[in-house]
This record gives C-alpha cells, structure tokens and sequence, in this order.
C-alpha cells in the first residue's frame, strides 16, 4: 500500500486529531518497528512495520463498517449545518475523515444504517443491478390485504408513473396496528411511503431491519453503532435477486 504521513495515518484510525497525533509523535509516544519516530511528517507503510503508540500495536485498518441503529429526527448524510446527521452521532473511537451513510433513509426512519469509508462497497451496496433487498417495517394508517400484497408483487406505479420493480408485502401480526413487512431492490426518494400511498396507504412509523441478509442488531439501542464483523460486511450481498 502507499505510504502515508504518519501523524495522517494514526489520525485516519481514530486516535484523535492530526494535532493531536502531531504532539504525540514528537513527545516520543509513537514507534515505527519499535523504533521511535517523533517527525509527523515522516512516510510510512501500515501493513510494513508495526507501528505502536503508548507501547500498544496500532491494527491498521484502512476502511470501517459500522452497523448504527439510526433514530427519528437525525439526518442520513454526513454533514448538515443545521440538523444532526448520523456522523455527527459516532462515538470518538470511531470518528475519522471520510465516513457517510451508504444510502439515505428519510429523516423520520429509523433502523439500519451502514455507515463507511469504503466507497465501492457503499456503491455496490446502493448500484440498483446488484438488486441488494431492503427489508422494512411500516405501520400503516390502516390495513392492507391480499390485493395489495398481488400490487406489491406486480410491481406498484407510483403517483407520477414511475414503475417499481416486484417487491415483497408481508402482512405482521397487527399489533400495535396495521403493521406491514415490504422488502424492495431498489432506493428510490421515499419509496415505500410513495409505494403505500400508491394502494391508498399512509406510513406512519418507518424502520429499516435488514439490509440482504445483514439483520439490524437487535442489542443495539436507537443512535447506537458498532463495528461490522468481515462475514457481516459479506452478508448484505445474500439475497441479491
Ligand atoms: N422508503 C421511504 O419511503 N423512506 C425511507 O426512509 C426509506 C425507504
């Protein structure tokens, strides 16, 4: 891999801040292969040397996954002058350059987010031909029945004509109200709401559970985040269709 500038790399893994790495390395605190290094500036390779700070080996990682339980009210993009986003929502460990949400959910959804700085996992996550399904809940204002789940299935046309592609209705037991499971392939601007509207329904309460076989972890509170295990990150290709 390329080499890097030392005070970016341990700033690039969450360690704190460039000025912070910047005067850790030059107080002595950073070693390159067990050698201490105190010029920031100095090139490194990660995957070369070992590197450590306070004696304690650094596990370079050049991309994160993180799995948040996203809550109402909090934007799905990475910076917004105004309004909280689900970046601004990670814990310091996790902070670094580079993070955003691969996809958006509306700012009323709640539920799984992938939030990385690998791009091309995120591209392939969101490319509509890699058809990756989306699984979500909605609580409708009143219920649906076999009609619409034939509708779902044929695919809906939304109110301006657009034509979805087939997407799977599953009645849930009604509590607590008419309560709905649709699992689509595609991420069009809101469009289960626009897909429920569309058989006379409106949705009022939205949450994302599973992203193709990766299930939102049910320990994790709402605004909470956690890493993604290698076999988790593969998970959301399962069910492509
Ligand atoms: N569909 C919607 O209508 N809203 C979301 O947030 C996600 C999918």
């Amino acid at each position: 891999m390329p080499k890097e500038r030392l005070d970016k790399l341990l700033a690039s893994q969450g360690l704190g801040s460039r000025s912070d790495m910047q005067k850790a390395i030059r107080a002595g605190r950073v070693t390159i292969g067990g050698t201490v290094c105190r010029s920031p500036a100095d090139k490194i390779d990660p995957e070369d040397r070992e590197l450590c700070l306070d004696g304690r080996p650094i596990q370079y990682r050049r991309y994160l996954y993180l799995m948040m339980n996203k809550p109402a009210g909090i934007l799905c993009v990475s910076r917004d002058p105004k309004v909280p986003t689900v970046v601004d929502l990670l814990p310091a460990e996790f902070r670094r350059k580079g993070l955003f949400p691969a996809g958006r959910l509306d700012r009323d959804t709640v539920g799984l987010v992938i939030i990385t700085n690998d791009g091309d996992y995120a591209h392939r996550v969101l490319s509509p031909a890699k058809k990756v399904v989306k699984r979500y809940q909605a609580l409708l204002d009143g219920p649906v029945g076999t009609e619409e789940v034939k509708a779902f299935a044929e695919g809906v046309k939304l109110a301006d004509g657009t034509l979805c592609r087939p997407a799977a209705l599953r009645l849930l037991p009604q509590e607590p109200g008419p309560l709905a499971e649709v699992e689509i392939t595609e991420g069009k601007y809101h469009q289960v709401k626009r897909m429920f509207a569309a058989v006379g329904r409106r949705v009022l309460w939205l949450k994302r559970c599973a992203i193709g076989g990766l299930i939102l972890d049910a320990s994790l509170p709402e605004g909470g985040c956690r890493e993604l295990t290698a076999p988790e990150q593969a998970l959301v290709w399962e069910k492509c269709q």
